[in-house]
C-alpha cells in the first residue's frame, strides 16, 4: 500500500507558456485536493517553431526540475512538447507517471459530417510522426486539413485573447479551413482555447470546436488512481514558476485565470 504521505507531494505540470494553463483549470477542477507546480518555460516559447531535439532538451530540463521538487506526477499540457518528448520522458522515467496530450482527432472524427476535419495546431504537431499515428489510428477516412498558427501562440502569451484585434488575428485560418469544407475544428494546441471565443465568432454556432483539457484531467485523475498517489482530501493549490520574467507571468497568467497569482523564477541550471 502507498505510504499516505506519498499521496502529499505534488504534480508537476509545464507548456512552453500560458497555453497550459487551459488545461490546468481542468486539471483544478477534476482533483481540486492536488498541489501543483506549473512551470510556464517561456524563455523558449514558441516550442511549435523549433526543433524536435530543442523540445526534447527542455522537456528533459522540465522533468529534472520537477524530480528535484519530488513531483509524484508529471503532466504536459502541450502537444507539441507530447509529440516530441513523452516516449523519451517514459523511458528514462519509468517510474514517474506522465500524461500527455493529443489533438481531439477522435471525438472529431465521430462528429464530422463533410469527413473534413480542421485541425489548429503548431508546425511541430502538426509534422510529428506521433500526431500522422494518431491520424491513421482514429481518423483514417477523413480528410485532414492542417494549419499551424505559430502567431495565435505568441498573441495568447500576450493577453491579446479579445476585442477585435483576437477577432481578425483567427479570422484568416478559421475560414480557410471552413470554406475547404472542415466541418470541425480541432484546437490542437493548449493556448487556442483561450481564442475560443474569437474563433466560435468567426465559425458560427454550429461548428463543434473540440479541446482536450477536461480529458487529460480525467486521465490524469485516473493514473494517479492506478499508481495510489491519488490525494483524497485536503487543500490543493498551485505554485507558478517560469523560465522567463516572473512579473509577466503574474500579469498574463491572472488575466486568463481571472484569479491573482504570484509567481516566481525557475533555478538557472533549469533554465
Ligand atoms: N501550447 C503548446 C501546444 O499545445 C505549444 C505552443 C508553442 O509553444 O508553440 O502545442
Amino acid at each position: 500500500m502507498t505510504d499516505p504521505a506519498e499521496t502529499t507531494r505534488p504534480i508537476g505540470v509545464y507548456d512552453s507558456g500560458v497555453g497550459g494553463l487551459s488545461v490546468l483549470r481542468a486539471i483544478r477542477c477534476q482533483i481540486p485536493h492536488e498541489s501543483l507546480i506549473y512551470v510556464a518555460d517561456t524563455a523558449h516559447v514558441p516550442y511549435g517553431e523549433k526543433s524536435r531535439h530543442t523540445v526534447v532538451a527542455r522537456a528533459l530540463a522540465m522533468t529534472e526540475y520537477f524530480v528535484s521538487r519530488r513531483v509524484k506526477a508529471i503532466a504536459i499540457p502541450c502537444n507539441t512538447a507530447t509529440a516530441a518528448a513523452v516516449a523519451t520522458l517514459r523511458e528514462r522515467y519509468p517510474d514517474l507517471p506522465i500524461i500527455g496530450i493529443e489533438p481531439a482527432v477522435k471525438p472529431a472524427a465521430q462528429l464530422t459530417r463533410s469527413g473534413v476535419i480542421g485541425v489548429l495546431a503548431t508546425t511541430g504537431t502538426l509534422n510529428s510522426a506521433r500526431f500522422r499515428a494518431l491520424v491513421q489510428r482514429e481518423a483514417p477516412a477523413a480528410r485532414i486539413l492542417h494549419r499551424p498558427c505559430p502567431e495565435w501562440v505568441l498573441a495568447v502569451e500576450n493577453g491579446d485573447v479579445s476585442g477585435p484585434k483576437a477577432q481578425e488575428l483567427v479570422q484568416a485560418p478559421v475560414r480557410e479551413l471552413l470554406d475547404q469544407g472542415a466541418d470541425v475544428l480541432v484546437l490542437g494546441c493548449t493556448h487556442f482555447p483561450f481564442l475560443h471565443d474569437a474563433i466560435r465568432a468567426c465559425a458560427g454556432p454550429a461548428i463543434p470546436i473540440l479541446e482536450t483539457g477536461p480529458a487529460v484531467a480525467r486521465q490524469l485523475e485516473r493514473k494517479l488512481g492506478l499508481h495510489g498517489l491519488a490525494r483524497p482530501s485536503g487543500e490543493g493549490g498551485c505554485e507558478f514558476v517560469t523560465s522567463g520574467d516572473p512579473r509577466v507571468l503574474q500579469r498574463i497568467a491572472s488575466q486568463l485565470l481571472q484569479i491573482p497569482i504570484t509567481a516566481s523564477a525557475l533555478p538557472a541550471r533549469y533554465r
